[in-house]
């Protein structure tokens, strides 16, 4: 599918349709409520930079919001309930604050989600789409303006690439960077290629001079971000390797980071631009999914579980000090007691430093929903409950392992629980908590770990 890139034109329009707000805005606040994974996170703050450019400023909760916006997640099942349950709480503040509510994100790209919008939800006055983000302004001036009773503008899902609008980021020494979108690998299991389209990539242009711009402004860490991103192919003779060794000469930028990488397509020039890298995270995260090839098969992932260890391995012997994170699904359909302990033994093996644990759960349109042997929810949870067991104790062991050690960190702010503690994350992602002066958030420290609370560590500055 060809990719198109929004136009400069129709950019513009949209900036004009954002300073035609602005100039009647009287500081209306905005609560933006996301859901689900980092890409979300990032698309909600372009969303954030686009209301602040109309002159909106950040509320603290739904309750002094003039706009609200839900940008929703399709992973799981049950997301759908909380979304429509929570839209429905803010009837009486709506009607109080004369709100506007929007819905966005994945959710919004599912036909039987607009049905139950059109049908049901009067509440919800506009809706847009993953792949639409930039149209928002021209929506809300159809509301705000117009008077429109409902916006809607999705289901279209093309391949279209934007750049240029403004973004507001939650921090400024960290930044998440989108470098493609989409997916073209339909996992049998997976929603993903259904509401975020076709795979595209970011001219690399593009990326890198809004990461020397981050640099400029003090970024020090960047996290690259999409749903495949070794299989980054902005144009033939340039792939994720040649954008990771350019993004690594960036001065002031000495952090990076990206997610996620597919197994199946992390080849060997980018093992080797990491290794040679000093900026480059040695925390790889590579999607497991299953242990068990003949479940590989069945999900469509293209590696067994033979390839994935040797994968582990190669990466493992160009790259010493690699740590491995991972997300495993159990109870997939057709899963046998003997393909769930592949998973332990990879599991073992792997001695991950963090795994992200899934319980499959349908959805709907996927290859899965259809197949056969779908596994009964109280085996899905017995064997969560193993799986969770033998990985909570290979982090204990994983934390233990810090105690004693001085740690590079960088600051990220005042701990959410106690303004008197700094947190900051390890090169290697890990939360640690110290006290100090507040100068040093965003800046890059020395700190001697003290102790492990599983899931944060405890430092003093040194
Ligand atoms: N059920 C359970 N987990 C899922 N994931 C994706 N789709 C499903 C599903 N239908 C998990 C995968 C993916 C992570 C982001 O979410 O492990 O890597
Ligand atoms: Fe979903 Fe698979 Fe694409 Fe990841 S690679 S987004 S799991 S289809």
């Amino acid at each position: 599918m060809a990719v198109t890139k929004v136009s400069d034109e129709e950019i513009k329009s949209q900036y004009d349709y954002m300073n035609k707000i602005r100039s009647f805005n009287q500081g209306g606040k905005y609560f933006i409520f996301t859901l689900g994974c980092k890409l979300n996170e990032a698309d909600s703050e372009t969303m954030s930079g686009m209301l602040e450019t109309m002159g909106f400023s950040k509320a603290e909760s739904f309750d002094d919001a003039k706009i609200v916006i839900f940008n929703t997640c399709s992973i799981r099942e049950n997301a759908e309930e909380k979304v429509f349950g929570k839209i429905g709480e803010l009837k009486n503040i709506k009607d109080k604050n004369d709100m506007i509510i929007c819905f966005a994100g994945c959710m919004s790209q599912e036909e039987h989600v607009i049905q139950k919008i059109k049908k049901s939800y009067s509440l919800i006055d506009i809706v847009f789409g993953t792949h639409n983000i930039y149209k928002f302004p021209e929506l809300l001036y159809k509301k705000m303006v117009e008077k429109q009773n409902k916006v809607l503008d999705v289901l279209d899902i093309d391949g279209t690439i934007y750049e240029g609008l403004p973004v507001k980021r939650e921090s400024t020494s960290q930044a998440s960077v989108i470098i493609m979108n989409g997916c073209n690998n339909f996992c049998s299991y997976c929603i993903v290629p259904y509401v975020r389209g076709r795979e595209r990539s970011r001219q690399p242009e593009e990326i890198i001079k809004e990461i020397e711009g981050l640099a400029k402004e003090g970024c020090k860490e960047v996290l690259l971000l999409g749903q495949n991103v070794n299989s980054y192919n902005p144009r033939d003779g340039y792939n994720f390797a040649n954008l990771l060794s350019d993004i690594d000469k960036i001065d002031g930028i000495n952090i990076i980071k990206f997610t996620s990488p597919h197994p199946k397509d992390f080849k060997d020039d980018v093992i080797s631009v990491i290794s040679k890298s000093k900026k480059i995270s040695r925390v790889i995260h590579l999607p497991l999914q299953s242990g068990s090839t003949n479940i590989l098969k069945a999900m469509n992932r293209g590696y067994t579980k033979e390839q994935y260890l040797e994968l582990a391995r190669k990466i493992k012997a160009k790259i010493p000090d690699a740590l491995f994170t991972t997300d495993i699904i159990v109870g997939f359909p057709g899963e046998t007691e003997e393909d769930f302990e592949e998973t332990l033994d990879v599991v073992r093996k792997m001695n991950y430093e963090q795994v992200f644990m899934f319980i499959y759960s349908v959805r709907h349109g996927t290859r899965a929903e259809k197949m056969p042997n779908h596994i009964p929810e109280d085996v899905k949870s017995e064997r969560f409950g193993r799986l969770k067991t033998l990985c909570d104790g290979m982090t204990e062991i994983g934390m233990n392992k810090y105690v004693g050690t001085v740690q590079k960190v960088l600051v990220e702010g005042e701990s959410k629980t106690n303004k008197d503690v700094l947190t900051a994350r390890t090169t290697s992602n890990k939360i640690v908590n110290f006290e100090g002066p507040k100068d040093l958030i965003g800046k890059e420290v020395e700190v001697k770990i003290v102790s492990q609370h599983v899931w944060f560590l405890k430092g003093e500055l040194v």
